[in-house]
């Protein structure tokens, strides 16, 4: 057997890929380690706890705070870690940065002391496409790109891939990084755009949209992702970065129309609202590094939408409960008085 720590994923994608994970790898134990942010939620794996009770464990914590990571992978006999932890958000880290750097760099930094400190077999951290910057059509971003955080989340994420990298080169940690672009599917704390659109939707509310809404991202089915990530583990070289997205790029204008096509409501509901301060224009990725390990991306944006608005249609009770919460406060500071 092999004892896995996946840190993080009480969240959106470390969710799924603890269900995909447990699936997959009969011969897996998986110790879940969350400090149960705002956007951690055990919610997101309340099914798979009764489905694989003994194979999956949970402990609250900290990846910052170094005596429980450490007793954590000691105790649990740990062979591979997976880092998922982060303060995910973009708009928040333009009001709060100060955890993102404590999670997203210092965290990090703990976590390859761990890995350094147990001998641990190999060491993946979960990076995105944002650590490039926007790029220029028709430019794509490849993993030797120099990294250009435009926020204080990019800039953390950057900082934490680096701390990988110089870990790899100086210690010998056997890292390897994937750099996913955005991931839309079940679970996603309803601040990030697709949620946030859908939800409010379905409900007959505005859909807040920064700016012109010609900025472009990669939306790629979370699963996809995941299974990008086992590919890299399974086969990625060590010390070496891959990126993980469809490769399909899409204008936030035309992400707002195909939802609200799939929910049958008016265009009337997008509303323009002042732009996010720094706001990266366009994202798009060179997947050939992953593509060429075997793996590929397995749907299309229209899939990936559909599946994705689907669920939330069918799962109003998850996000009607976050949606009631603290949450209402959040979004009135995040949008009140920005419509143009
Ligand atoms: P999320 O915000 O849904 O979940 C983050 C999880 O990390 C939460 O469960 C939270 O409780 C936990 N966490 C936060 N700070 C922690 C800390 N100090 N110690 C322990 N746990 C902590 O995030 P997500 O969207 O699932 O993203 C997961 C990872 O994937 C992140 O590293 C993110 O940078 C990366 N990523 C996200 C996307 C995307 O589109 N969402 C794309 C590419 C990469
Ligand atoms: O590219 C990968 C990254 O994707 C991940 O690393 C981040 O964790 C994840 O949050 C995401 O970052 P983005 O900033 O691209 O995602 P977000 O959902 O916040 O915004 C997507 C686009 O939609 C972006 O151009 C901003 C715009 N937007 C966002 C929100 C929340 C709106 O127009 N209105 C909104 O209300």
């Amino acid at each position: 057997m092999k004892n896995v720590l996946i840190t993080g994923a009480a969240g959106f994608i470390g969710s799924n890929f603890v269900r995909y994970e447990l699936e997959k790898h009969a011969d897996w134990n998986i110790v879940v380690y969350d400090k149960l942010t705002y956007a951690g939620n055990l919610d997101n794996l309340k099914d798979v706890a009764e489905k694989f009770g003994g194979r999956y464990r949970f402990m609250q914590g900290d990846i910052a705070d170094r005596e429980a990571v450490f007793g954590c992978v000691k105790d649990n006999g740990i062979d591979l870690i997976i880092n998922f932890a982060a303060d995910s958000h973009v708009d928040r880290s333009l009001t709060e940065p100060g955890s993102f750097i404590m999670t997203d760099v210092y965290g990090t930094y703990v976590l390859l002391e761990a890995a350094r400190e147990f001998n641990i077999a190999r060491f993946h951290q979960i990076s995105t496409d944002e650590v490039y910057g926007d790029i220029e059509a028709p430019g794509r971003s490849t993993e030797e790109d120099k990294l250009h955080g435009s926020s204080p989340y990019s800039a953390s994420k950057a900082g934490g891939d680096l701390m990988c990298l110089a870990y790899a080169r100086s210690f010998n940690v056997p890292v390897t990084i994937t750099r996913g672009t955005n991931n839309i599917g079940p679970f996603q704390y309803p601040e990030k755009v697709v949620p946030v659109w859908v939800t409010n939707a379905i409900d007959g509310l505005p859909l807040p949209m920064y700016g012109d809404g010609r900025q472009m991202r990669d939306y790629q089915y979370v699963l996809d992702h995941c299974e990008g990530i086992d590919v890299v583990i399974e086969k990625g070289a060590l010390g070496e970065v891959y990126n993980i997205g469809s490769g399909i790029e899409t204008r936030n204008i035309d992400l707002a129309h195909a939802i609200l096509d799939l929910l049958g409501k008016p265009y009337s509901l997008i509303q323009t609202i002042t732009d996010r301060p720094g706001h990266d224009r366009r994202y798009a990725i060179d997947n050939s590094k992953a593509r060429e390990l075997g793996w590929q991306p397995g749907h299309t944006f229209a899939q990936a939408l559909e599946k994705t608005v689907r669920w939330y249609l069918e799962n109003e009770s998850w996000w009607r409960k976050i949606k009631s919460g603290e949450y209402l406060a959040y979004y009135k500071k995040q949008y009140a008085g920005r419509e143009i």
